[in-house]
């Protein structure tokens, strides 16, 4: 990989060594109350971040490897072959703040055609950004780096570590299709007050058959059911309750009038989970609903970007219409 050299020299962050801020404290007591109130709620469900422990993160990057599960490797095919016309779109020495960073990957592809002037990693967890951080200044010596922990899935506002001039806001793998439509609405108005002078670059995952969104939720290896069992073992840590893997099986379907898969853990008989201090029965194909994730229509994300407050809009797609990719200029 090629050295990116600043533009600037922001005051927040020093080239070479990177600084972290960690906004989020993890409350096991509010964690416990919220995952309690889900499951005993008439129709039990949990929220999709906590499919993500350390060994749920690391099917979730096995899924991006099917053959089934499209939208990963589609999306990077349209970065590869539009990075060029996505950086002449942006602001020059423009902050990259990316957005569930991970391991950094995807936004360090795009460094050599976006020449950023600093580059935000956020994450849930600042304890994973500190290591892939850490090696990736190692290979861009010049470009300061900030790691920020922070759960923004309820709310989205930048330290001011993150520094100030244009941001480019980063939203990569369709997690956008985690959020209701109301809620991605109410988040895309959050991105769009914090990149004024900038914009933002989002992968969105589009409508397709039903044939070819149902395998990539439920793969022939079992990876995804793999996946969403594994939110078992995550509530059995994180509220001391009995969940047994065997009692259960994963259900996953396009739910055509809301446009979206639905992800579900089922029942394969009666039981009783039990945690301290409460219980819930489960009848037999009774579900507990782990996540949604929508799909969106070009057209009406364009529009859900502009209802947000974006001036304008550009896409990118794959060939096939499967994938787009969008720059909303705030
Ligand atoms: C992270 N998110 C965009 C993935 C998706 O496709 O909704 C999570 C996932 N769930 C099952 N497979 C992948």
């Amino acid at each position: 990989m090629s050295d990116s050299t600043a533009a600037t020299s922001p005051s927040a962050a020093v080239a070479g060594h990177p600084e972290f801020v960690e906004l989020h404290q993890q409350n096991p007591e509010a964690v416990r109350a919220e995952l309690i109130a889900g499951l005993l709620a008439s129709a039990a469900f949990t929220s999709p971040k906590y499919l993500y422990d350390a060994l749920g993160s690391r099917l979730f990057e096995a899924i991006t490897e099917l053959p089934e599960y499209y939208p990963t490797r589609t999306e990077a095919a349209i970065f590869r072959a539009y990075a060029a016309d996505m950086a002449a779109l942006q602001p020059a020495a423009a902050t990259l703040v990316d957005l569930g960073a991970g391991n950094c990957a995807k936004a360090a592809g795009l460094f050599e055609a976006f020449a950023p002037a600093r580059y935000v990693a956020v994450d849930i967890s600042v304890a994973f950004l500190r290591q892939a951080l850490g090696s990736l200044q190692a290979q861009h010596l010049g470009l300061p780096m900030v790691g920020v922990g922070m759960d923004f899935s309820s709310a989205f506002a930048l330290p001011p570590q993150a520094g100030g001039g244009p941001r480019v806001l980063f939203y990569p793998g369709s997690s956008i299709g985690n959020f209701t439509p109301e809620a991605a609405l109410l988040f895309l108005q959050q991105l769009r007050s914090a990149c004024e002078g900038g914009g933002l670059l989002i992968g969105v995952d589009l409508c397709k058959p039903r044939a070819l969104l149902e395998p990539a939720y439920d793969d022939a290896l079992g990876v995804t059911a793999a996946f969403n069992r594994n939110l078992l073992m995550h509530l059995n840590a994180l509220i001391g309750s009995n969940f047994k893997l065997a009692d259960w099986q994963h259900v996953a379907f396009f739910n055509e009038a809301d446009s979206r898969i639905e992800m579900h853990l089922q029942a394969l008989r009666a039981v009783t989970v039990s945690w301290t201090g409460g219980e819930r029965h489960f009848a037999k194909d009774e579900r507990i609903h782990t996540e949604n994730s929508y799909k969106w229509r070009q057209a009406d994300f364009a529009k859900l970007l502009l209802s947000a407050g974006f001036a304008q809009t550009r896409a990118w797609t794959d060939e096939r219409g499967w994938f787009a990719v969008f720059w909303a200029a705030a």
